[in-house]
């Protein structure tokens, strides 16, 4: 197992490794005086993990209640963010209790905010079961529901107590769930690390799982701690991101997370190629590597309707978006952009 400490607003550990849901009982317990949990999970992840979760937390003397929402994207909204608040109310939780989030980025998310809100703040684990939760949405505290007019538009910063990646959990998640994460992965290796890079080449998909996530872990952790509140270094986190939530838009969410972020990144990888901010060696490589994890290079949209749903979303501030422009191979940039200059890097990129 591995261990990565963070220390934000609240100091935490994540733990990597196999077997340890079912150190989740003994791993609260350890948090502090709790009487009660309530673990959050989908109609997907819970079925298959929630009864030893539960067990686990009785074992440890915990009184459990379990919150089960339909899987997806569609159920982080405001209805069920406070149906599940009404649950914890109507179940007595205490400032003292916990909550668990068992599943992929949308549990998190939504058990997140949740957690931030429900009696101004109670203490949650996060499970991750997804690869893109265990390096990304997991640590670092961001949380959120959607909104009718956009993603993740209501939200907190809200540390965990504490992170368990059971690296069992996300060994036979469905090919195009592995590949979601994969994007993030290839992403934290462009922003800041060739040697992770490199592994990443030489390896494929079949990368080693512990090291690699708890890189990537570290990776996040070194960032969260220098901009917490993402308004500087953190940005750069977003790699792709512009880009790719336009291209989740402009799909009606049918390209998933993952594989929006690559196209994205193939996006303003070649556009830095063609202002000559990056050297086409690093592209080829770049775009070689989200191939070799076949991962979306190209779209289907013109670069007016990227455009147009690019413009849209909330990382826009006024009249400027911060493109966050690949350098190198383990170096990027944030570089303000009129908004109005925006349409050609995307005629660029294309
Ligand atoms: N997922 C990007 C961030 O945590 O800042």
């Amino acid at each position: 197992m591995k261990t990565v400490a963070v220390n934000a607003s609240r100091s935490y550990e994540v733990r990597i490794g196999p077997g340890l849901l079912s150190t989740l009982g003994t791993a609260a317990a350890t948090l502090g005086r709790a009487e009660k949990v309530c673990i959050v999970s989908d109609s997907n992840v819970f079925p298959l993990y929630g009864a030893a979760a539960e067990e686990s937390l009785n074992a440890a003397g915990f009184s459990v209640i379990s919150y089960v929402f339909p899987a997806g994207e569609s159920s982080k909204n405001g209805s069920v963010f406070l149906d599940l608040l009404n649950f914890l109310a109507k179940n007595g939780l205490t400032r003292s209790d916990l909550m668990v989030a068992l599943g992929g980025g949308v549990v998190g998310d939504l058990a997140g905010f949740a957690a931030a809100c429900f009696l101004r703040g109670i203490r949650l684990i996060q499970l991750p079961t997804t690869l893109l939760a265990a390096v990304d949405s997991s640590v670092g505290g961001k949380t959120a529901i959607d909104l009718p007019e956009g993603k993740n538009l209501a939200g907190a910063f809200f540390q965990p107590s504490l992170v368990l990646c059971d690296t069992d959990l996300l060994a036979s998640l469905p090919q195009t769930v592995f590949r979601d994460g994969c994007g993030e992965i290839i992403k934290y290796s462009i922003l800041y690390d060739p040697a992770l890079f490199a592994h990443l080449e030489a390896h494929g998909p079949d990368f080693h799982r512990e090291n690699v996530i708890a890189r990537c872990v570290e990776l996040k952790r070194d960032v969260v701690m220098e901009d917490e509140f993402d308004t500087g270094a953190r940005m750069k986190l977003n790699l792709g991101h512009t880009f790719g939530h336009g291209i989740e838009a402009a799909s009606a969410f049918s390209v998933s997370h993952g594989m929006a972020v690559a196209a994205g990144i193939a996006i303003i990888t070649r556009a830095a190629v063609k202002r000559g901010l990056c050297p086409e060696a690093d592209s080829r490589r770049i775009l070689a590597l989200l191939s070799r994890f076949d991962l979306p290079i190209r779209i289907c949209f013109s670069a007016r309707e990227l455009y147009a749903y690019t413009l849209n979303d909330k990382k826009r501030a006024g009249g400027t978006v911060n493109l966050i422009v690949p350098r190198c191979v383990g170096r990027c940039s944030i570089l303000p952009t009129p908004v109005a200059q925006v349409l050609s890097w995307i005629e660029e990129g294309l």
